[in-house]
């Protein structure tokens, strides 16, 4: 495709230059974005005076036939051209002509990349919210499920305290309503219009970039050109959100590849969602959960990536920017992936909760409780806790748990024990206790259920 921008320079630009120079490849997908901004940039040359109004008429829709022939297929991009901007630009022009080369006016693709860029992360953004609803809205039903169903709780990976499943699932709901917030919040940033600050400097013609704003259904305008068309905060929050999101979708995905092995045997993902082995009959490998954990690195490389190529440049655009789409657009796509897998493979999770129930019994995780008990009898808590190691241990050496040991053997520790202690270390009772706001005891998982009920109708 000739260059629109021969002039000083001839445009004959070497072979493999100009496949560096390209970006139409991963670029071409903000053609609705360009055109929609095109529009919104013709209408205010028109409202302005800058053009004459039927001029604008025409250009706007010559846009929108574009928009409608490669929305169809009637039309599809050329991929020789130099991006997604000039592309659009030159099939007006074929279209309408002389008319076709006014819509540059006032603008400059420094601009128009930064507008069209931040309209796409608005609306993407808005997509990968609602998944996350979704998933929250999966773990929620899970939640619910199993909120009197009694799991193992760990701390270092080994047995802790007994919590109910749905207490445990709600943990991630409660990640997921902050990463719902840090979205919120880009957003608002990101609702800024660039379009107007032209090459850096603004313009001479009278334009009213509020006015294109508006038309764009953006909030507020970019206060400085130079920070317009050389800031791409918005695209890095946006990945930083993401990547906490991933990070902890990674976590959720450790835990059920560790819940689905025959070690814990604690859930079942169903077949959709899980794979076999050529060679080994037996295997159920859950291969999604370990590509969301593999997929969470790439979206860390994609942040850290574009950290790294804005860390040294100077004011106001440098080619150097034109790194930013493929990095946002793969972390986008990948965080809309895994969503999108997530929520079903939750939804469709069968929780193995007899397993769960015989892990909690077997662990010694109402070792806290034994030690409450004697401090409820009037012991200090480190003599408590002292004692209570000494018969764990004792428990372990003769393969017995708590619950099974004779209450003389008890007395043979301490003269304080009595028979209510077996309704003190009950795991159920001792999971039922802990009732503070937050905790794990059957009224607490309710409340939060309720909340997280409200927070996902409003
Ligand atoms: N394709 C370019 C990008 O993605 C558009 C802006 C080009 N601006 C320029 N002055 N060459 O960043």
């Amino acid at each position: 495709m000739a260059k629109l921008w021969a002039g000083v320079t001839a445009g004959n630009t070497d072979k493999l230059a100009d496949e560096l120079n390209s970006s139409i490849a991963f670029d071409s997908r903000l053609y609705r974005q360009d055109i929609r901004g095109s529009i919104a940039h013709a209408k205010m040359l028109g409202a302005q005076g800058i053009i004459a109004p039927e001029e604008a008429e025409a250009l706007a829709s010559g846009l929108e036939g574009v928009l409608a022939d490669l929305d169809s297929g009637a039309l599809s991009v050329d991929m020789s051209a130099e991006d997604i901007h000039m592309f659009v630009e030159q099939e007006l022009t074929n279209r309408l002509g002389d008319l076709g080369k006014k819509l540059h006016t006032a603008r400059s693709r420094n601009d128009q990349v930064a507008l069209d860029l931040r309209l796409y992360l608005r609306d993407e953004t808005g997509e990968i919210q609602k998944l996350i609803r979704d998933l929250m809205r999966a773990l929620l039903d899970q939640a619910k499920a199993h909120k009197s169903d009694i799991m193992p709780g760990y701390t270092h990976l080994q047995r802790a305290q007994p919590i109910s499943f749905g207490h445990h699932l709600l943990a991630y709901c409660q990640m997921l309503r902050r990463d719902l917030g840090r979205l919120e919040d880009a957003a608002r940033r990101m609702d800024v219009s660039p379009i107007g600050c032209c090459a850096l400097a603004g313009t001479s013609y009278d334009t009213d970039r509020r006015m294109e704003a508006r038309l764009l259904g953006f909030g507020d305008i970019a206060a400085n050109s130079l920070d317009g068309v050389s800031d791409r905060d918005f695209c890095l929050e946006l990945m930083s959100a993401l990547a906490i999101l991933m990070m902890h979708l990674s976590r959720l995905s450790e835990e059920l590849i560790l819940w689905s092995s025959w070690e814990f045997k604690f859930v079942e993902l169903s077949d959709e969602y899980t794979t076999g082995s050529s060679i080994m009959p037996q295997k159920r490998n859950p291969d999604m959960a370990e590509l969301v954990r593999g997929k969470t690195g790439r979206v860390y490389g994609d942040l850290v990536g574009l950290l790294a190529t804005m860390k040294g440049l100077p004011l106001a655009y440098n080619k150097d920017m034109q790194e930013d789409k493929e990095a946002v657009f793969d972390a986008v796509d990948t965080a809309k992936l895994c969503l999108g897998v997530f929520a079903p493979m939750i939804r469709t999770m069968h929780a193995r909760t007899d397993n769960m129930l015989s892990a909690a019994r077997g662990g010694f995780i109402n070792a806290t409780d034994l030690a409450d008990y004697l401090v409820k009898k009037g012991l200090p808590f480190r003599d408590a806790y002292k004692i209570s190691g000494w018969i764990v241990a004792k428990c372990l050496a003769e393969g017995t748990v708590l619950e099974d040991l004779p209450l003389e053997e008890y007395r043979a520790f301490s003269p304080l024990f009595a028979e209510d202690l077996y309704g003190d270390i009950d795991i159920r009772a001792c999971m039922e206790r802990r009732v503070s706001e937050g905790g794990t005891s059957l009224a607490s998982v309710e409340a939060q259920i309720k909340q997280i009920e409200e927070f996902l109708r409003a």
